[in-house]
């Protein structure tokens, strides 16, 4: 069966906001949606699952968790009924326990093991993400 995979890099899902350019800035901010609970502004269309019966969605960690668009994403997709494989990259904490906000935020869906790549390798870590993906009974193309 047919898998998605969604990330908020290639896709921009969040409106960048014009006073927040620059890493320092981009803390800044997260640190702020984060204390706010907040749920930005997702740009683009929500990318429609309904032909997927398993979604990987990926993120890098920020702060200890997925940035609060992809809680606004999983919220606003309807993943009923699917299976969730979450990817991270990292500098320092590994998958920081982003699997287990996405099981808190998605009671109903079943998120499996999730894969995380320090971002500095993420290059060189075909192999690696091609096992997850065997493990996880998806085809290596
Ligand atoms: C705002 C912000 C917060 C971050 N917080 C963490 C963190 O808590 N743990 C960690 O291992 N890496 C953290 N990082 C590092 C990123 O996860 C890492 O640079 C990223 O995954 C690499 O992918 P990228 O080049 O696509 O951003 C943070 C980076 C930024 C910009």
């Amino acid at each position: 069966m047919p898998s998605a995979v969604l990330t908020p890099h290639g896709s921009r899902f969040t409106k960048p906001a014009p006073l927040h350019t620059g890493k320092v800035l981009v803390i800044v901010r997260n640190q702020q949606e984060q204390n706010a609970d907040a749920r930005p502004t997702i740009a683009a269309k929500v990318p429609d699952t309904s032909g997927y019966d398993t979604v990987l969605i990926g993120s890098p960690v920020w702060n200890m968790r997925a940035p609060m668009t992809m809680s606004a994403f999983v919220e606003s997709a309807d993943l009923t009924g699917k299976s969730i494989l979450p990817f991270v990259t990292y500098a320092v904490s590994g998958l920081s326990g982003t699997d287990d906000d996405y099981r808190a935020a998605l009671p109903n869906v079943d998120v499996g093991d999730g894969l995380a790549i320090r971002g500095e390798i993420v290059a060189d870590a075909g192999l690696e993400r091609d096992e997850w993906l065997k493990a996880n009974a998806l085809a290596v193309r």
